[in-house]
């Protein structure tokens, strides 16, 4: 796929099999990614990415080539899921976040979820982008915001299936 003059494709990636290699993505981030994705300043990020990856999530590697330049992931909590994702510094800013948050909650709805949220810091400017162009409702959380999509308000027109990845 070509997307703002790169070449990616997405994949799932398995909890167990692929789980160093997700570690090592998230250590490869900066502090400020860091934070942003787990909302504080993490110390241990691999203990913290084992005990997430213990819980199973559906994860979505995003590939350049062979490097792995974006991971989201899905918790199942009852019949909704909860998202995050990172993009590597390098490549943010570039249209793969609001990409894969796309392709996320079209793969997530086609699952059966009946409500997708996230939670993000009040700074992330990119991240409200993202959701309110999906059609989340923006919540105010305390010191974050909690996004919500729920089939009534979702726009995903013209989103890809996911059916074809590998
Ligand atoms: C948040 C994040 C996932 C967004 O992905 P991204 O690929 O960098 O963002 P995109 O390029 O898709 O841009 C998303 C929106 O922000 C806008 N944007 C991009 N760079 C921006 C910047 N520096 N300042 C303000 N807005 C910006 C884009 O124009 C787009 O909005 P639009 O569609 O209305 O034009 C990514 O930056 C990231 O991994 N951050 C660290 C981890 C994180 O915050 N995760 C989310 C927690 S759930």
């Amino acid at each position: 796929m070509n997307h703002i003059g790169i070449m990616f494709n997405v994949r799932y990636l398995d909890p167990l099999r692929d789980g160093e290699l997700v570690i090592s993505f998230y250590k490869s981030l900066s502090r400020q990614s860091i934070r942003s994705r787990f909302l504080c300043m993490m110390n241990d990020v691999e203990e913290c990415v084992k005990s997430l990856l213990s819980s199973k999530p559906i994860i979505y590697g995003v590939y350049s080539n062979d490097e792995l330049i974006a991971v989201g992931e899905a918790y199942r909590v009852n019949n909704a899921y909860e998202i995050a994702l990172a993009v590597k510094d390098e490549y943010q800013g570039r249209g793969i976040g609001k990409w894969l948050v796309g392709l996320m909650l079209k793969d997530l709805f086609n699952r059966g979820a009946v409500r997708v949220y996230a939670y993000m810091s009040l700074d992330n400017i990119k991240m409200v982008r993202i959701s309110k162009y999906y059609g989340g409702k923006v919540l105010f959380n305390g010191d974050s915001y909690k996004v919500v999509f729920d089939s009534v308000n979702l726009r995903l027109e013209g989103i890809q299936q996911l059916s074809n990845i590998a």
